[in-house]
């Protein structure tokens, strides 16, 4: 006790008093595309020319896809998405409950049922054999969620959806550049999502596109988010009843901008993580998460470690993280609150029940969250989960080597303390 470190958290200097790198990067490049896009004149989305097509074209290209379709945020991606590979309201989609509350709310928004499966215990993404074992009658889709932007199985899940005639749309908010096997995320299953939200790695503030490999989903997803038109009809003509979710040119020409930069940054958040990795998994009781074999590149929007409170005697998650951010280390629990346990989420789903018991469907509709069978999601989200941001990442090799002297001092305080 007597030789004891002792921590920031308790009035001892901390570890850094710098800032990690700022957030988010721009320079001259992007005020000349944003600067070039306000003297055009045309500001709002040119529907297939300018600045809109130039980024959708890159999206294409990455991706090996037919078609990208650019929209005004993640969010609206999905639920276009979602529709447009044909579910509707009622029917049942299986997604995590570890992940933002979009991916639920895509659902509910459609009249639809989420349908939640539980997460891998080490790699934090959808489990394929939970997600087989939530497969009903009604079950119309699958979203896989590419979590702090690691590809989730995309093997197992393709292998499920196959088995049962399901339909896959990635929600890869957090991954854009991710790849499983090779080939990037979202074009994998029918259809994927991205956000350009101002915290993800590539961000025009708001923004997000849907990518697909079909003609059909793509043509309906186009047509769903400008208004129901149809590529070859009259500004008045709404073949279906759509709405408006463009991304404008503004953002376009900013998103042309930093997608430009993604490839050098991505470089130093991989470097940055595996530093991160060898360093933190020698200090007993934290682990970070785990990287299947399929997964070829890993977006590093977050990286996740695990905290194991039974080697820190005892001592919960945001305790942990008190010290870490004394230290100078910014963390944060993440989705502290499952999906299956979020007020928003459990309204919608106590009014679908309703729905069910009054037009005399034999729906069962779980109210219930303790009932539900999510231990990995529960353990993820309440106990283990600690994050790191993207731009934590964008630091030098000596900024990763504090996060790791801080967790090592907080973890020897630990057994010299008990
Ligand atoms: C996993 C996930 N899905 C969907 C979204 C929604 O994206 P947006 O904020 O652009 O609407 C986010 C954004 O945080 C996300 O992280």
């Amino acid at each position: 006790m007597a030789n004891a470190p002792a921590l920031a958290i308790d009035g001892a200097e901390p570890i850094r008093s710098r800032p990690f790198p700022a957030w988010p990067v721009f320079d001259a490049s992007d005020e000349a595309a944003v600067l070039d896009a306000l003297r055009s004149g045309r500001w709002g989305s040119r529907l297939g020319e300018g600045y809109g097509r130039a980024f959708t074209e890159r999206l294409e290209t990455m991706h090996r896809c037919r078609r990208a379709i650019a929209t005004a945020n993640g969010t609206v991606a999905l639920e276009v998405a979602l529709k447009a590979v044909g579910v509707q309201p009622l029917d049942e989609v299986i997604v995590p409950a570890y992940t933002f509350l979009a991916t639920a709310t895509a659902v509910t928004t459609l009249g639809a049922i989420p349908v939640f499966a539980d997460i891998d215990p080490a790699t934090y993404t959808l489990d394929p054999a939970s997600v087989a074992t939530r497969v009903s009658s009604r079950t119309r889709a699958i979203v896989p969620v590419h979590i702090a932007g690691q590809p989730a199985d995309m093997d197992g899940i393709i292998g499920v959806a196959t088995t049962h005639g399901l339909r896959v749309v990635e929600d890869a908010a957090q991954a854009i550049g991710a790849a499983w096997r090779g080939r990037g995320v979202g074009a994998i299953g029918d259809a994927g999502t991205f956000s350009f939200q101002s915290s993800k790695n590539l961000n025009a503030g708001e923004g997000g596109a849907i990518v697909t490999d079909d003609d059909t989903i793509a043509d309906r997803a186009w047509s769903l988010a400008n208004c129901g038109r149809s590529p070859g009809g009259t500004w008045y003509q709404h073949e279906v009843a759509g709405s408006n979710h463009r991304l404008t040119e503004v953002q376009a020409a900013l998103l042309v901008a930093q997608i430009a930069r993604l490839p050098d940054q991505m470089m130093r958040r991989e470097r940055s993580a595996r530093l991160l990795e060898s360093g933190l998994r020698d200090i007993p009781g934290l682990s970070t998460q785990s990287r299947p074999e399929g997964v070829t590149t890993h977006a590093r929007h977050l990286f996740v470690i695990r905290y194991d409170a039974s080697a820190f005697g005892d001592r919960p998650r945001s305790w942990f993280i008190r010290a870490m951010r004394a230290e100078g280390i910014p963390c944060s629990p993440g989705y502290e609150i499952p999906l299956h346990r979020m007020p928003g989420v459990l309204a919608a789903r106590r009014t679908w029940s309703e729905i069910a018991r009054a037009t005399g469907r034999a729906i069962d509709i779980p109210t219930d969250p303790d009932a539900e069978d999510l231990p990995n999601t529960d353990r993820a989200s309440r106990e283990e989960g600690v994050w790191l941001g993207q731009s934590l990442l964008l630091g030098s090799d000596a900024d990763m080597a504090d996060v790791i002297t801080a967790a090592r001092r907080i973890r020897e305080w630990c057994d010299s303390s008990s």
